[in-house]
């Protein structure tokens, strides 16, 4: 299998660059942050995008825009990076850990049902590895417990589920440009939504409130600087212009790594949704192995970077800061502890695929033995 060729990436990002570098210093920030935000609205098909420092960033500007702050619970899937509990922390909320379903990666919505209480506000789905779960039965709970909707898009830019974009299905969505991403503009984030307000509330934010929302003053309260820089605004335009073959290309790999995997003993490939399109974030496979997690941790030894192997990715609720609170759960620690996340990057050629390939075949059959 051949990947594609991704057309005139580096002299696009070349391009980008100089011009931006060009316009500063600009105590103004430049244009080029806010022709993004234009160009982001328009890609995704959403009448907002505001652009920020990090996903982090954005996922802290949104949920401060829906309004969460201390006292108040959010639903986060345990099955999510320690990233999406920051903001929480942060506008000091509590998070309320939710179960997933291993056999769909989904929310575990009766688990969901049990957590709330009259305190829960919102509710974080995370569609991690790209996978984005039911985007009409997550809008069913939101509405029945009327709870803000913040999506965690962060790894999910180019997946659609009924012909809906994540990031676009909630109040309001929050993507990560973070490299390796694939929209990447180094560090990045953006946050996306129809809703006029929560565009002013994080355009304030990012920015010490200046501009403020509508019928408030500049400066009238507090807020932080997490806005973006213009040169990584630039690349991310480049980047943007060239999404479409960035998911392709990232789509081939997924394939052509899976392909190459599908009769090695012990690795079931995991496949989407029905009518998920899924951007092949990260080849995705159950490990049916002994001592699964220590096979995953014993590929990253051998160079092949993986979520559990490399970075250790644990269910939220086990992490320190937080055990203790919830009944552990088990939907995603199971999940976890059988999954091998192969981490990808465009720079990954075939050679690259097939070298990670063999190594995995090779370990896992010697594994199984
Ligand atoms: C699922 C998820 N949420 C949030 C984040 C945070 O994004 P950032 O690293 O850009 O702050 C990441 C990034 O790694 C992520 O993968």
């Amino acid at each position: 299998m051949t990947l594609p060729a991704l057309p005139g990436g580096a002299q696009l990002l070349a391009d980008q660059l100089a011009a931006a570098l060009e316009q500063m210093p600009d105590p103004s920030g430049g244009p080029a942050a806010g022709q993004l935000e234009r160009d982001l609205a328009e890609a995704f098909g959403v009448p907002y995008a505001v652009a920020v420092a990090s996903g982090t960033a954005a996922l802290h500007a949104a949920l401060s825009a829906c309004g969460i702050g201390p006292g108040d619970e959010v639903l986060v899937p345990a099955l999510s990076v320690v990233m999406t509990v920051a903001p929480l922390g942060a506008l000091g909320a509590t998070p309320v850990f939710i179960d997933s379903d291993p056999a769909t990666l989904d929310l575990d919505y009766d688990d969901a049902a049990r957590k709330v209480t009259s305190q829960t506000r919102a509710i974080i789905p995370v569609h991690l590895w790209g996978r984005m779960g039911d985007a009409a039965a997550l809008a069913a709970f939101a509405s029945e417990h009327g709870l803000a909707v913040v999506e965690d898009a962060a790894q999910a830019a180019g997946t659609a589920r009924d012909g809906q974009r994540a990031g676009t299905v909630g109040t309001v969505g929050c993507i990560s440009m973070k490299d390796g991403k694939i929209l990447w503009s180094g560090e990045g984030g953006f946050l996306l939504t129809a809703r006029r307000e929560i565009a002013e509330h994080a355009t304030a934010f990012r920015s010490h409130w200046q501009p403020a929302p509508s019928g408030e003053a500049p400066l009238s309260r507090l807020a932080t600087n997490s806005r973006l820089a213009a040169p990584l605004a630039a690349i991310a335009l480049a980047n943007l212009r060239r999404l479409a073959s960035l998911v392709e290309l990232r789509r081939a790999q997924t394939c052509h790594l899976l392909h190459a995997l599908e009769q090695t003993p012990g690795l079931l490939a995991l496949a989407p949704a029905t009518r998920e399109e899924w951007n092949g974030f990260a080849p995705l496979l159950h490990i049916a192995l002994p001592n699964p997690r220590a096979f995953a941790e014993h590929l990253a030894q051998q160079a092949v970077p993986n979520s559990t192997g490399s970075f250790r990715l644990i269910p939220c609720d086990a992490r320190p800061m937080f055990t203790g609170r919830d009944r552990p759960c088990r939907g995603a620690a199971q999940i976890l502890d059988h999954m091998l996340a192969v981490i990808l990057t465009e720079r990954d050629t075939e050679t690259t695929l097939d070298r990670y390939a063999a190594v995995i075949a090779t370990e896992a059959t010697a594994w199984a033995t």
